[in-house]
């Protein structure tokens, strides 16, 4: 399978209960599930930039290379760092279990901003376990591929399968029990919807991997977190079958606040949220009231932006509230998606000469 160049797409996920902090950090272990909905792609805009929520990756395995090269957007990663070499120790991995010593040519592209709490890095690093097992033939199931993922970013392991996807803890030091499962598929529920508020582009200024870290380190309400953020999943789990927003959202909201709550007790205290984000946290609120009964649920990763999980038919009178939001810079509306996908050849971001092609 060397030489030839692979090409495949995957999305980001939404995480509805919240992975931060982890039991072993080498491998990427963490401290609770996480449940999230893998996102398609194909976003609409209603407002503001016009975004895709794809990472587009090709690989080539080849021994006419000497070295590893990665372009994320552009930028060739700098190997000789070791925080940026874990991040990628997938290919070493990869490498291993193939047992090959070809170098690597990689070249990925975000259609939308890197590293701004959009999950690029979830929908980065698992289109490339996908790409990059695919390129050396090694017929991984989604489990493994969840497993390999897991390594390079943990949120990563749950945008490997599409639909709504649980993200197991496991118990084993070793984390042979600690992968992503599908729990419905992306058509499981047509009707629910995400709509993301883009209110900064800007990078975020803590990194997640140190910001969790900290965390577990410094506060003290992590260890209530951690005795109840399991009975949220239930939780969760019993009204996505029953497809019971109101309870869904409850649980959804009270679940990010959970994690921006022990962000803010940490130690110096992490801040994500902004005024407008809170804003929104009001303006959802308010429509809840409104409805007398939940209609519509906000949810932060690390970062300023809520994803706002409603249901279509609601979809109208949310996006005429969040339109009123002054300083929102983009609006977009997408659904669950069906997960990483093969590409065509002419889709290729390398060329034939295993140069990079950064179109
Ligand atoms: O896997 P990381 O380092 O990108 O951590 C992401 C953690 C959150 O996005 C904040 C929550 C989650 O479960 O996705």
């Amino acid at each position: 399978m060397e030489d030839v160049v692979y090409t495949a797409r995957g999305t980001p996920n939404i995480a509805l209960i919240k992975y931060w902090g982890k039991r072993d950090e080498g491998l990427i272990l963490p401290k609770n599930s996480s449940i999230s909905l893998t996102l398609d792609g194909n976003a609409e805009t209603v407002v503001g930039k016009a975004f895709k929520l794809y990472t587009t990756t090709s690989v080539v395995f080849s021994h006419k290379i000497n070295a590893d090269f990665i372009y994320i957007d552009g930028e060739l990663q700098d190997l000789s760092n070791k925080a940026v070499r874990d991040r990628f120790a997938i290919i070493d991995i990869l490498r291993g279990i193939a047992k090959t010593n070809a170098h690597a040519m990689v070249v990925s592209k975000n259609s939308f901003p890197t590293a701004s709490g959009l999950a690029s890095s979830a929908s980065g690093i698992a289109t490339l376990a996908y790409i990059a097992s695919n390129a050396l033939d090694l017929k991984l199931s989604e489990r493994e591929l969840s497993i390999l993922a897991r390594r390079g970013s943990g949120s990563a392991c749950r945008s490997i399968m599409g639909g709504i996807v649980k993200w197991e803890k496991g118990e084993a030091k070793d984390g042979s029990d600690s992968f992503a499962r599908q729990l419905y598929t992306h058509d499981y529920w047509p009707e629910l919807l995400d709509l993301i508020a883009i209110v900064s582009e800007d990078k975020k200024k803590v990194a997640s991997r140190a910001g969790m870290a900290q965390t577990v380190a410094t506060s003290d309400l992590y260890r209530k977190r951690l005795e109840i953020v399991d009975g949220y999943a239930a939780q969760l789990e019993k009204a996505i079958e029953k497809k019971d927003m109101d309870v869904m959202a409850e649980i959804i909201m009270k679940e990010s606040n959970s994690m921006h709550a022990v962000m803010l007790d940490t130690s110096p205290p992490i801040m994500y949220l902004n005024d407008i984000s809170r804003e929104i946290i009001n303006a959802v609120h308010e429509i809840n009231t409104a409805s007398g009964k939940r209609i519509c649920a906000y949810t932060f990763d690390a970062g300023p932006s809520p994803h706002i999980i409603t249901t279509e038919h609601e979809k109208e009178r949310i996006v005429d509230r969040l339109l009123k939001v002054e300083g929102l810079q983009s609006l977009l509306l997408t659904k669950m998606g069906k997960g990483p996908e093969m590409l065509q050849e002419s889709d290729a971001l390398i060329d034939k000469s295993f140069a990079p092609m950064l179109k």
